[in-house]
């Protein structure tokens, strides 16, 4: 990087000392985690977040919902800042609270609302963790999510016909969960298409269905194929395939194991020096596990290269602006969640805090 731009963040953040904590999620570029005093998953920066309550600011290098329930676990003394606003995330912006809210007058309409418990992947706005406050709810992470969805079925296990779960936005990670971890069929899954009337389900598919999975997914994880995995297992000997839960369920099937950021770094970090690897996760992190690790075989579970673009919009020069901005007395791009929605996202991020494990 810069050596320019690197010595002004330096120098920023020696001048902010203890008032600034800066965050990296395991995706940002090698340039911006340089600077994070800690780094994580979705789960371990929330939780991360939460516990330094005398930090005046959080800068957050992660997109925009890990900023937001940053600001909802922090106290209100602090603020949250986003170097670049655009860094959103495409899983997120497919399901919409409008939507989500016909999704469940239909369910209503079914007669079946009292028996589903609402679940959330950490990947939504923060107006959706609050309709999952509300509604008995909870969040989850890809590192709790089968703990989650046994929280919520648990909720509702003294009803006749047991509980039902609607899992948004990822339907990747709801069905790898339910079926993989929770031994639920697929046929015991129904896709919600919000851009469908009725979400393209019939009431009867929704009475019988267990999980009702929302029609979302990661463009970045949803890019990793089976035929890959098949190809790579051809070519090199011995290759253990890791990877990451948003992935298709077809992918996860044909891998050997399947985790959260947390989990892929923690298996490489004990892989014995030798070993091969083909992870299906984002190329930034992959690339630094590769280069933390030059005596073991890392490579990229797809031919081509793709890295989460809104990640990537974190950059050093961001990053510097944002730190620059805050010692001159000017707080930049700070998200703030308005309070109303704040309250009842944390009740349902309390309650994934709150889960066993
Ligand atoms: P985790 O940080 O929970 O592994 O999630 C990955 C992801 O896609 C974050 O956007
Ligand atoms: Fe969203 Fe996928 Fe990027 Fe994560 S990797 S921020 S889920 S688009």
């Amino acid at each position: 990087s810069d050596p320019d731009l690197v010595a002004r963040a330096q120098a920023a953040k020696a001048a902010l000392g203890e008032r600034v904590f800066v965050l990296g999620h395991h995706y940002q570029r090698d340039e911006v985690i340089a600077f994070a005093d800690v780094t994580g998953d979705s789960f371990k920066l929330a939780r991360d977040a939460a516990a330094r309550p005398d930090a005046e600011f959080i800068v957050f290098c992660g997109v925009h919902f890990m900023a937001e329930s940053a600001d909802i676990l922090t106290g209100p003394g602090q603020q949250v800042v986003l170097p670049d606003l655009a860094a959103g995330c495409s899983m997120a912006d497919m399901a919409r609270l409008t939507q989500v809210e016909d999704a469940w007058d239909a369910l209503v309409e079914a007669g079946i609302a009292d028996a589903v418990v609402p679940v959330t992947y950490m990947n939504s706005s923060a107006d959706i963790k609050a309709f999952c406050g509300r509604n008995g709810g909870v969040v989850c992470t890809s590192s709790n999510a089968e703990v989650a969805l046994e929280w919520a079925f648990e909720q509702k296990q003294h009803l006749a016909g047991g509980g039902k779960v609607l899992f948004l936005p990822d339907q990747h990670l709801g069905r790898n969960t339910a079926v993989l971890q929770l031994g639920l069929s697929l046929d015991d899954c129904v896709v919600w298409n919000p851009h469908k009337p009725n979400g393209g389900l019939t009431a009867q598919q929704l009475r019988d269905a267990k999980m009702i999975l929302w029609k979302g997914h990661c463009s970045v994880h949803g890019r990793f194929s089976a035929e890959v995995v098949d190809e790579l297992r051809a070519t090199i000997p011995g290759v253990r395939i890791l990877v990451h839960p948003e992935c298709k369920h077809e992918v996860v099937t044909k891998a050997d194991l399947v985790g959260s950021t947390e989990f892929i770094i923690r298996t490489i970090e004990a892989a014995e020096p030798g070993s091969s690897w083909a992870i299906g996760t984002e190329l930034n992190l992959v690339k630094r596990l590769a280069d933390a690790h030059p005596d073991k075989h890392i490579s990229f579970l797809d031919r081509t290269v793709c890295f989460c673009s809104t990640m990537n919009r974190i950059d050093l020069p961001h990053l510097v602006w944002a730190l620059e901005s805050l010692v001159a007395g000017e707080v930049v791009n700070r998200i703030e969640v308005d309070a109303e929605t704040e309250k009842w996202a944390l009740v349902a991020l309390q309650r994934m805090l709150d889960l066993p494990g």
